[in-house]
Parts: C-alpha cells; sequence; structure tokens
C-alpha cells in the first residue's frame, strides 16, 4: 500500500524495513475503536469550523460505512497496510477522494494509537471486570452448599486447623474482589482522551478537547501534550492488575491439581473438563488448571515487557511503544481465556466431602482446640501448649488420634481433663467456635457470601 507520508522520501521503502515497521498484523483488532475516534475528532472538527460541516458529515458516513463494510466481511483489512490507522484513512480516501485526506487534520497517529488503545481497553477491562465478576459469584454458590463440609486448612502444606471447604472458597472470592476493585481503578486512569496532543506538542488549532471525550464517553482529557502521547502507563497497570488476578489463579490452579491427586482426592473434576493420557490408561488430568497455572507465566512475562519497554524511552512518543499492544493484547486475552474456561470447570467439579473429613481427622487439626480446652480451665496457654504436645506424642506412639485416646491417657498428662473433652476437639465445634468475623464458623461464612454478593450488586 502506498505510503501516505511518502512526500520526503526519494525511495521507496525497502521491503523488509516494511514488514519490520508494520502492526497491522496486530493492531487490525483496533479497527472499530479507531473508526469511533476517527467519527468524533470529525464531527468535532466540522463542529468547530476547521474542516467544512458538509464534508465532516460526509467523512463521518464514509467511517460508518467502512465499520460495516468490515463488521459484515465486505472489506478485507489490506495486511500490507503499515498500521490500522494508515489503512482507515487510505481507505476513506479511496472512497471520499479530497475529502477523505481532511480527516487527518488537527491529528497526529500519535495521539490517534494512544487514543485507541485505551478506547480498545477500556472495552477490555470491562469484560476482563464482568469475568471475574461471574467467577466470584460461582464461588460464592459453590460456597454456600459446603458451608458444613468440614476440611482441614493447611499452613506449610501441612495440616493446620479446621475449616470447611465454603471458608476455602471464599478466600478466593475476596481475592478476585480485590481484583475486581484494581480493574476499575485502571480503568479510571485509562478513561482520558488524548487526541488534541498531535504529535507531541498538541495543536494551533481550535479544538474543542472535551467535546470529543464527550462523543468518546472519556471523563477528561489528558492536560500534558507530551504525556498525553507518550504515557502507557495505563496499559502497564492493567497488565499489572492482570498479573495478580491470574497469580491467584495460578494458586487455586495449583490447589486443584493436588486435591485431583490421589493422595488427596477431595474433588473429582468433570470429565469434560479434565483430559487423558496417550499412554496411560487410568489417567485423569487436571489439564486446564496446569494451562491456568503455565499462563500465568506468561502474562508476568507480559508485564515485564511492558515495563522494560518503557523504561528508557525519553519524550514524547518513540517506535519502540508500537511494542505495547502485543503484550497487553496478549495478557488480556490470555486472562480472558483462562477465566472462562476456569469458571465451568469449578460449576462442575464434585466436591468429595467424605475425603475431606477423612484426611481432616487425621492430622491432629483440633491440637490448638485441645490446648485451648486447657486455657480455658485456667492453664496459662503455654504449659497448655506443652501438655498438648506430649498428647499428639502419646497419640502418634500408639497410632491413635486426640479423639480415640482414653480419658485416662489424658489425665496422666494432665488433670484438668474431663470427659468434656471430646466435645471440644470435635472437628465441628472446633469450626464453629471460630465465630470471630473472618472465622470459619457456619454463620460467619455465611456472612461473608453474603457480604461478598452484595458488594456484586
Ligand atoms: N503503529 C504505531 C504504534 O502502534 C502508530 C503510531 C506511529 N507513529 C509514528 N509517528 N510512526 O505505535
Amino acid at each position: 500500500m502506498a505510503k501516505l507520508w511518502a512526500g520526503r522520501f526519494k525511495k521507496e521503502v525497502n521491503e523488509k524495513v516494511n514488514d519490520f515497521n508494520s502492526s497491522i498484523s496486530f493492531d487490525a483488532r483496533m479497527i472499530h475503536h479507531d473508526i469511533l475516534g476517527s467519527i468524533a475528532h470529525a464531527t468535532m472538527l466540522g463542529e468547530q469550523g476547521i474542516i467544512d460541516k458538509k464534508e465532516a458529515e460526509m467523512i463521518v458516513e464514509g467511517l460508518n460505512g467502512i465499520l460495516s463494510d468490515v463488521e459484515n466481511d465486505n472489506l478485507a483489512i489490506d495486511p500490507t497496510a503499515e498500521d490500522i490507522h494508515m489503512f482507515v484513512e487510505a481507505e476513506l480516501t479511496k472512497r471520499l477522494g479530497d475529502t477523505g485526506k481532511r480527516l487527518h487534520t488537527a491529528r497526529s497517529r500519535n495521539d490517534q494509537v494512544a487514543l485507541d488503545i485505551r478506547l480498545y481497553l477500556k472495552d477490555e477491562t470491562d469484560t476482563l471486570i464482568q469475568l471475574t465478576q461471574n467467577l466470584i459469584q460461582v464461588l460464592c454458590n459453590v460456597a454456600s452448599e459446603h458451608t458444613e463440609t468440614v476440611m482441614s486448612g493447611y499452613t506449610h502444606l501441612q495440616r493446620a486447623q479446621p475449616i470447611t471447604f465454603a471458608h476455602h472458597l471464599m478466600a478466593y472470592a475476596q481475592m478476585l474482589l480485590r481484583d475486581m476493585d484494581r480493574l476499575q481503578d485502571a480503568k479510571k486512569r485509562m478513561d482520558v482522551m488524548p487526541l488534541g496532543s498531535g504529535a507531541l506538542a498538541s495543536t494551533t488549532y481550535p479544538l474543542n478537547r472535551m467535546r470529543v471525550a464527550e462523543l468518546l464517553g472519556f471523563a477528561n482529557v489528558t492536560k500534558n501534550s507530551l504525556d498525553g502521547v507518550s504515557d502507557r502507563d495505563f496499559c502497564i497497570e492493567l497488565c499489572s492488575a492482570i498479573s495478580i488476578l491470574m497469580m491467584h489463579l495460578s494458586r487455586f490452579c495449583e490447589e486443584i491439581i493436588l486435591w485431583c491427586s490421589w493422595e488427596f482426592k477431595f474433588i473429582e473434576l468433570d470429565d469434560a473438563y479434565a483430559t487423558g493420557s496417550s499412554i496411560m490408561p487410568q489417567k485423569k488430568n487436571p489439564d486446564i488448571a496446569e494451562l491456568v497455572r503455565g499462563k500465568t507465566g506468561r502474562v508476568i512475562g507480559d508485564l515485564v515487557t511492558l515495563l522494560t519497554m518503557m523504561k528508557g524511552l525519553p519524550l514524547a512518543y518513540n517506535k519502540d511503544m508500537q511494542e505495547d499492544k502485543e503484550a497487553i493484547f496478549d495478557a488480556v486475552d490470555t486472562a480472558k481465556l483462562c477465566i472462562s474456561t476456569f469458571i465451568p470447570m469449578i460449576e462442575t467439579m464434585t466436591v468429595l466431602k467424605d475425603n475431606m473429613r477423612n484426611a481432616a481427622a487425621k492430622g491432629f487439626i483440633n491440637a490448638t482446640d485441645c490446648a485451648d480446652y486447657l486455657v480455658k480451665k485456667g492453664l496459662p496457654f503455654r504449659d497448655a501448649y506443652k501438655a498438648t504436645g506430649q498428647l499428639v506424642a502419646l497419640c502418634i506412639d500408639k497410632s491413635l488420634v486426640l479423639e480415640t485416646l482414653p480419658l485416662q491417657e489424658y489425665q496422666t498428662v494432665c488433670e484438668l481433663f474431663d470427659n468434656d473433652i471430646y466435645e471440644a476437639i470435635r472437628l465441628d465445634t472446633c469450626v464453629n467456635g471460630r465465630n470471630v468475623i473472618g472465622g470459619p464458623a457456619k454463620e460467619m461464612v455465611e456472612q461473608q457470601i453474603l457480604e461478598v454478593k452484595n458488594k456484586l450488586k
């Protein structure tokens, strides 16, 4: 495709350089937003009398025509165009002749691309927020069914204290709520309209920047033309919010992978959300969870790409910044794909309650409660801790657990023990006794679920 900037040059650009320079293979996806931006720009140019009102109307009509042709597959995007901005402008000029050439008045591709990415990412951020919200909703639904499903909580991946499966799931709901918040926050700073920054030093035309912002639904305009064209913080912030979100999913996936193992067997994935082995007939693998965990590395890589790309750039626009798109688009695409595959996997998994409870019964996870029992009978906590430690050692010696250790044995270690110890160390008692705000007791988790659901509204 002929270059719109050809005037200064005596030679055609080298073919390899042309390919090297081109971004159309990855910025073509912004065509919708590019055209919307141009429609707003042309409308404002007409309103301000910078171009003739009639011509502005023809440009808007022409742009709408290109948009519907692209959407109806009647116009193919030319892969030899330098970028999507050049493609749209050239196509407009093909259709309108000289009038089309007026569109780029008082605009540079530098502020144009800064606008397009913002418009595009604002929509994508909304999609990510919605997907995250759907996932939280699903977690609340599954959690509601498991407020009495006792399992062990872990520290160091060692059985620690009794909780419920609902409580465990809701921990992820809390992380995801923060992720939603971070996405919303990133969107706030994305929500400023850069057109009017020009190439770097704004323009001499009497633009109405606020009008363009209003037409495109932006909350405000950028306040410094150099910053307006060279800021990619919003890509980095979004990528960082996505990286944290993916890190959360990755931790969740790690647990799902463990829970699916025969060693745990806390859950069973639906056949539709697991895969087999080509050689081992018995295998059912949690590939989705593994892939989400794997893809998290890739998203973190995108964040590093963006930060590294920006860290040495002088003001204002530099071509390095064209590299922003593949990184941030990859992060967004990957997160959308991961969340939307993860949701039905969670919705369809079977929770093996008995296995959770059996595992919880074997790990002395009520030892803290046993010590607390003595504290309630007047013993200082350190002494109670020591006595319980001796009891655990005794149990291990005799292949017993605290629930099956006879009362006489208890009393050899401390005479404060009575028959009510057995009730005090029942796992359900232990869980439901933890009824402070944020605790695993049924009533508290129910309250937590309610609060999370209310926040989603
Ligand atoms: N394709 C370019 C990008 O993605 C558009 C801006 C180009 N501006 C320029 N002066 N070469 O960043």
